[in-house]
């Protein structure tokens, strides 16, 4: 049965946004503003022409004139570099994405088209042994290569089948073969082992490999990908993954996609699972405990499954509400973009859940009637399957793309038969909206420590509301499925939404779009 929740605004608030104390700024300013650059491991002597950070200008004036990997997705209307300039043989590529607000997290001239996972954990140890296998495509040819990685020690890194020297800074991974790796397709393998590093979200939360009483879950929004495996991390590079997680009996280990096999000897078991549709690296989940799963198929034959504590009453007790929030999100949004969804209900911070592509995770704690807005939890979690995954942001900044649209989902669903109440919910935002935004920037800019915080949730939900109430029911919806199927398994940016509202009404509404995302009072609605 659905219930209708009439949870307080403020109580909702806190929930679906992830604000920050004053002291904890100051701390994470002082934190971020220290970045070392010391090398802490190296194969080899360092190479005179290695940056020595990750931002740092190229050391050579060749690479100016190097194609980098635009942050736009290939087709988007977004102005991008150039590729026009001549192929220079052994040019290096530029450092990073520029992204304005994480400028350390990605590699341009390297494309990940698929990563091949393989991890075994030691629960009493904490120690992760893997392999990373990354399929990647050189736009040009590279006489180095980036990766973003912290933590752990390599044991040996090779690219296409040859052991090759690299150096570590403090959270890149500087690759640099013995002769160029020319254009097009290569594979790096990279076997490492250690206790995983915690890093930090931008509030100071832990990010990354961490560990439960029982065992282990990942989180990684927005850059945590790099503190468990070598990647490319940043929402512009998407790939498809395989994940072969080895765990000691009786332990369970789940992952994005479809489990494909399950083998076990000599009291562990090696879980694989297949994620063949592209992922953003930070939508990557790996969780190891003593879950029960169960699974069901919906109406439509898409798989479903919940992982969950075994101690709850009424197995798989999400399943049927699941699948009507499925069936309702695809009459407006589109196609459920994925072959499979699911739900983990783990041992993680409360107060906290992520949209980890296929399989949402929550915090056991949150649910089960535990605090009464488990419909919120979920319908949010699974809008961002269409918003967010399907179409990722093509950077940090445009996040608004992200929870903005899993916001107003979540009060689509919620207030499903109920306008009044939808109305009275934006305009309640509305009002907030403009003291959020003195204080943590703009829902279309936000600060780079404000990243989810309200005026990004509910403060960039009633910017979809303005433009519902401004161009009607019939284009408001042909809006989003065109922004959805058009840029579905891709990353886009906001210029591309209002390319697309434009498109769909025939009207220029950049400036009204615009107006709502960045003046820090938004208007009366329309
Ligand atoms: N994307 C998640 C959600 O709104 C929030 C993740 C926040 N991440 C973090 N590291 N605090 O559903
Ligand atoms: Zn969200």
């Amino acid at each position: 049965m659905i219930q209708r929740l009439a949870v307080p605004f403020e109580h909702r608030a806190r929930r679906h946004s992830y604000g920050l104390r004053p002291a904890a700024v100051a701390l994470l300013l002082v934190a971020s503003s220290c970045t070392s650059s010391i090398a802490t491991q190296s194969n080899t002597t360092p190479a005179p022409l290695t940056s020595t950070t990750a931002t740092s200008a190229p050391a050579t004036a060749v690479a100016s004139t190097t194609p980098s990997r635009p942050l736009a997705a290939p087709t988007s209307t977004t102005s991008t570099t150039s590729t026009t300039s001549t192929t220079i043989v052994g040019a290096r590529p530029a450092a990073t994405l520029g992204d304005v607000l994480f400028p350390d997290l990605g590699n341009a001239g390297i494309d990940v088209t698929h990563y091949d996972l393989a991890l075994a954990w030691e629960p009493l140890t904490g120690v992760l042994t893997a392999t990373a296998t990354l399929d990647i495509e050189a736009a040009s040819p590279l006489a180095e290569f980036h990766l973003d990685f912290s933590g752990f020690t390599i044991d040996d890194l090779s690219v296409n089948g040859k052991t090759e020297p690299f150096q570590r800074q403090v959270e890149d991974l500087d690759i640099t073969p013995g002769s160029v790796i020319p254009a097009g397709k290569f594979r790096t393998k990279i076997s490492y082992h250690g206790i995983p590093d915690a890093g930090k979200d931008t509030v100071g939360r832990p990010l990354g490999w961490l560990r439960t009483p029982k065992g282990a879950y990942t989180l990684a929004e927005p850059g945590g990908a790099h503190f468990w495996f070598p990647s490319n991390d940043h929402p512009s590079d998407k790939a498809t993954y395989t994940f072969h997680i080895d765990v000691p009996d009786p332990l369970v280990a789940v992952a994005n996609g479809r489990l494909t096999a399950t083998t076990s000897a000599n009291g562990r078991h090696v879980f694989d699972y297949q994620a063949q549709e592209p992922m953003a690296t930070y939508l990557a989940l790996v969780a190891i405990g003593s879950f029960r799963i169960v699974e069901s198929t919906s109406a439509t034959g898409l798989p479903l499954r919940s992982v969950e504590p075994p101690s709850w009453s009424t197995p798989g007790e999400y399943l049927p509400v699941t699948e009507q929030m499925i069936d309702f999100f695809s009459k407006r949004f589109g196609p459920y973009p994925f072959n499979s969804y699911g739900m983990l209900f783990t041992d993680s911070v409360r107060d906290l859940a992520m949209e980890t592509q296929t399989l949402s995770m929550f915090s056991a704690d949150d649910m089960h009637g535990q605090r009464g807005d488990d419909n919120s939890f979920l319908s949010h979690e699974l809008a961002h399957q269409w918003f967010g995954n399907a179409i990722s942001p093509v950077r940090w900044n445009d996040i608004w793309l992200n929870e903005s649209f899993a916001t107003y989902a979540e009060w689509l669903w919620t207030y499903r038969d109920d306008i009044d109440g939808l109305n009275q919910r934006a305009e309640d935002s509305r009002r907030t909206a403009a003291s959020d935004r003195r204080q943590l920037g703009s829902t279309g800019h936000p600060h780079r420590d404000a990243l989810f915080g309200r005026q990004v949730y509910d403060g960039g939900a009633i910017v979809l509301h303005a433009l519902r109430l401004k161009v009607g029911d019939d284009q408001f919806f042909a809006i989003l499925q065109t922004w959805f199927i058009r840029y579905r398994y891709r990353s886009a940016g906001t210029e591309d939404f209002i390319s697309v509202v434009s498109e769909v009404t025939g009207q220029d509404l950049g400036p009204f779009l615009t107006q709502w995302l960045d003046d820090l009072k938004p208007p009366p609605f329309p």
